[in-house]
């Protein structure tokens, strides 16, 4: 695959998870594509709506499918006519991107994963690929917040993981409703509900960035060092490939460096200041 052309991709299975939100799952159309198309989760796409533009997705499936999934939040132009997409349209793909989660150190250790809003998206493929050989990690703890319950999407796979054994999910909502049956309140405050032992847990964090800085605030103070802390970034994309500078941060190409990189080497130069 050349990284600057996108490879033709046709939309297979169209799902509205939300108001705002579209899950895709595509077939690249090239014979041989797909089997030379080896990603991990926690890579992304530059996912290209012909005659628009091209945005940056995470993967949002597992690697083993032979659909390539993408869940995408309708926020402007491009994404607008992603989100209109039918299936048996043909978009356009280049990647896979970036580094995605360290799967292999987590390996026969704990992992905390803390996601919030659309956060889950980059995460999720990890999650089932670690669900699918589940023998190989240790306990798996998955917290989860939205604003609105609303805003929850991928309801069939938190159950899936929590029927796990040694697993265990907990959801938060800003806000609830009647059909609300998660905690009250952001993310952060399940951690109240958790137990870790920091010497073997991972913890592996995606969302808001507000978010992630307190979530480390919180969990440092809790004996977690930040050499074990992952998290996944999100900045503006052209190139994807280390070129053109737009998503820099400090020395780090968010694109070929990131998107996921541990706190110990990105942490301080978030725009949300230092812990
Ligand atoms: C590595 C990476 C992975 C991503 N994964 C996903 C994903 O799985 N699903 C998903 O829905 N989105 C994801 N995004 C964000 C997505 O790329 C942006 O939402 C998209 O570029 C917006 O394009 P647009 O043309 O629709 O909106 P625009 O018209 O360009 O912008 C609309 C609004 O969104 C803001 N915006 C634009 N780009 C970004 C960005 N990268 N981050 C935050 N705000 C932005 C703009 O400031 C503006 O306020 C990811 C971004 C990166 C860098
Ligand atoms: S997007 Fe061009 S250098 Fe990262």
């Amino acid at each position: 695959m050349n990284p600057l052309v996108p490879e033709p991709a046709r939309v297979v299975e169209r799902h509205q998870a939300a108001r705002d939100i579209v899950v895709l799952r595509l077939a690249l159309v090239e014979p041989g594509a797909r089997e030379r198309f080896d990603f991990r989760p926690g890579q992304f796409n530059m996912v290209y709506a012909p005659g628009v533009g091209e945005v940056a997705i995470s993967l949002s499936g597992d690697p083993a499918d032979e659909l390539i999934e993408h869940t995408i939040r309708i926020v402007g132009r491009t994404t607008r006519v992603l989100g209109r997409a039918a299936e048996g349209d043909t978009l356009g793909l280049r990647g896979p991107f970036g580094r995605g989660w360290p799967l292999h150190e987590a390996r026969h250790r704990d992992l905390l994963v803390v996601t919030g809003g659309l956060g889950c998206a980059p995460v999720s493929g990890a999650i089932d690929y670690v669900m699918r050989r589940r023998k190989a990690y240790g306990r798996v703890t998955v917290l989860h917040g939205v604003k609105k319950p609303a805003d929850l999407i991928h309801r069939e796979r938190f159950d899936a993981w929590a029927r796990q054994p040694d697993t265990r999910v907990l959801l938060s909502s800003d806000t609830a409703d009647r059909s609300w049956r998660g905690h009250l309140g952001v993310v952060t405050g399940l951690f109240e509900e958790v137990d870790f032992d920091p010497r073997r847990t991972l913890l592996f964090l995606c969302g808001p960035e507000v978010m992630m800085q307190s979530a480390v605030s919180i969990l440092r103070r809790r004996g977690l060092p930040l050499d074990r802390i992952f998290l996944s970034l999100e900045r503006n994309m052209q190139c994807a490939v280390g070129l053109c500078g737009h998503c820099q941060l400090g020395p780090a190409f968010v694109c070929k460096d990131g998107p996921v990189f541990p706190y110990d080497r990105i942490g301080r130069f978030l725009r949300e200041g230092r812990l």
